[in-house]
């Protein structure tokens, strides 16, 4: 017997409507904020990631699935998706196009060898979205509200927004000869991947999940005070924008993301639903206005951030959300061998002219195939036996008006379609009686 290898889950069939309704959602928000799909490969060159995520970051040196194709080169499933997308944006020299802001949205698989937890895998799905050509704090607070939005179609309320700045170069400069002051006198107390992290990159102490209860981290200097005059500006002025917009934040000094390319806005969106637990973080993402020009790109300012997929759908789970109810148009039931042919000609045709269509292929008697209609959730059911088929007609309930006619059999697929277009009934807004109420003289 194989099983699934630890860390990753199957999708199956009875949870995949649910998991659609959300990509539609995300799709139509993205379609009112004006962002395209863009699709790359899972996997690239493990340089990409040490060059952009950065080595000393927890992704890089412990997470990544790495390994030497035939040809010896050294390949990494990709364990997040700007690095792909910024790597695609500057080879296909997207910014030499027309517009100079692009915006282009990604979902698919992410690889991460972390210790698997509930809404924590080793494969998840991120959907991310990632806006190239503006530095100014409005694209911030538009990316900001883009996500927050998609959280709203979906009937998401109950989230914090949780913003900081890690400002540009020299504001990070001069918070690093900060903490490396602060963090000196008990950096031998603390463990060591963080002594290691001293060296080469301090920042990343503050995310330390051994030692973040350490009074010494806790107590560490905010990034926000070492922002320059033209970082502090920026900050304050999304924050600015994001009041105008009516999203709703915390400024969070303590915020400080897990991968080296952020520069300014750092944001993440938690939520106490789901029982998540240090898995709440359903959405991350900031600014990186450095990270095109590092991978070797004309200099060009981006922000974006990233949704875990399957911590979305435990959050709808715990709300209940259904998504798009399954169902079928019509479910066909013949009785007897002789009308087999009949039952998939008109099956065939109701199919092709765009009916979600079902009959049975197993020879199922009457009652089971009625049992089977109900499973597809048809809203129509045709009968059709041998006396049908002397007389030409089709026997059809409605299931959603309860009604139930015998038709010429040509006429199905007409019947169903006008039927379809009918509009639903209006009810009195006062009392819910169908059409112009008599019952309360409402309309
Ligand atoms: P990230 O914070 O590493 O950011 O990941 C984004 C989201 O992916 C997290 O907030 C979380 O919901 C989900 N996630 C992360 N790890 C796992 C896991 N092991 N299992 C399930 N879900 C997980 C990024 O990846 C950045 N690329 C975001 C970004 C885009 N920043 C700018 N543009």
């Amino acid at each position: 017997m194989y099983q699934k290898v630890k860390g990753t889950y199957d999708l199956l069939p009875k949870d995949t409507a649910k998991w659609i309704a959300v990509e539609r959602a995300i799709r139509n928000v993205s379609k009112l904020f004006n962002y395209k799909e863009i699709r790359t490969p899972i996997f690239e060159k493990t340089e990409l990631f040490h060059r952009s995520v950065g080595d000393s970051s927890d992704i890089v040196s412990k997470e990544t699935y790495d390994f030497l194709d035939r040809g010896n080169r050294s390949i990494t499933l990709r364990p997040e998706g700007t690095a792909g997308v910024v790597r695609s944006y500057i080879e296909n020299k997207i910014y030499a196009e027309a517009s100079s802001i692009s915006k282009m949205y990604y979902m698919g698989p992410i690889f991460r060898y972390e210790r698997p937890q509930k809404g924590r895998y080793r494969q998840f799905s991120q959907f991310g979205a990632e806006m190239f050509g503006s530095n100014s704090p409005m694209a911030d607070a538009e990316v900001i509200s883009y996500a927050v939005s998609i959280l709203k179609s979906l009937k998401i309320n109950d989230v914090t927004v949780h913003i900081n700045s890690l400002g540009g170069k020299e504001s990070k400069m001069l918070y690093r000869e900060a903490l490396v002051k602060h963090l000196a006198p008990g950096i031998n107390n603390l463990c060591g991947d963080c002594q290691t992290r001293y060296q080469n990159n301090p920042l990343r102490i503050l995310d330390c999940k051994v030692d973040q209860e350490n009074e010494l981290l806790l107590n560490a200097p905010s990034t926000i005070d070492y922002l320059t005059n033209e970082d502090k500006t920026h900050f304050e002025s999304v924050l600015a924008f994001l009041d105008v917009m009516k999203v709703d934040y915390v400024v969070d000094k303590n915020l400080v993301r897990g991968l080296d390319y952020y520069t300014n806005t750092v944001f993440e969106i938690k939520t106490s639903i789901a029982n998540l637990g240090a898995q709440n973080t359903i959405c991350g993402g900031g600014r990186y206005n450095n990270l095109v020009s590092d991978l070797s790109g004309p200099a060009t300012p981006a922000v974006g951030f990233a949704f875990g997929f399957e911590r979305l759908l435990l959050v709808l789970e715990a709300l209940e959300y259904q998504g798009d109810i399954d169902y079928t148009h019509l479910f066909i039931i013949g009785l007897g061998d002789s009308v087999k042919e009949d039952v998939m000609q008109m099956t065939n045709r109701c199919r092709m002219g765009g009916l979600i269509t079902e009959t049975d292929l197993n020879n199922k008697n009457l009652k089971q195939q009625f049992k089977q209609s109900e499973i597809n959730n048809a809203r129509f059911i045709a009968i059709y036996g041998e006396n049908e088929k002397l007389e030409g007609k089709i026997n059809l309930k409605d299931k959603q008006n309860n009604t139930e006619v015998t038709i010429d059999k040509h006429q199905l697929y007409n019947y169903i379609v006008a039927e379809l277009m009918k509009p639903a009934p209006s009810s009195c807004s006062s009392c819910g009686e169908e059409d112009s109420c008599d019952t309360c003289g409402g309309e």
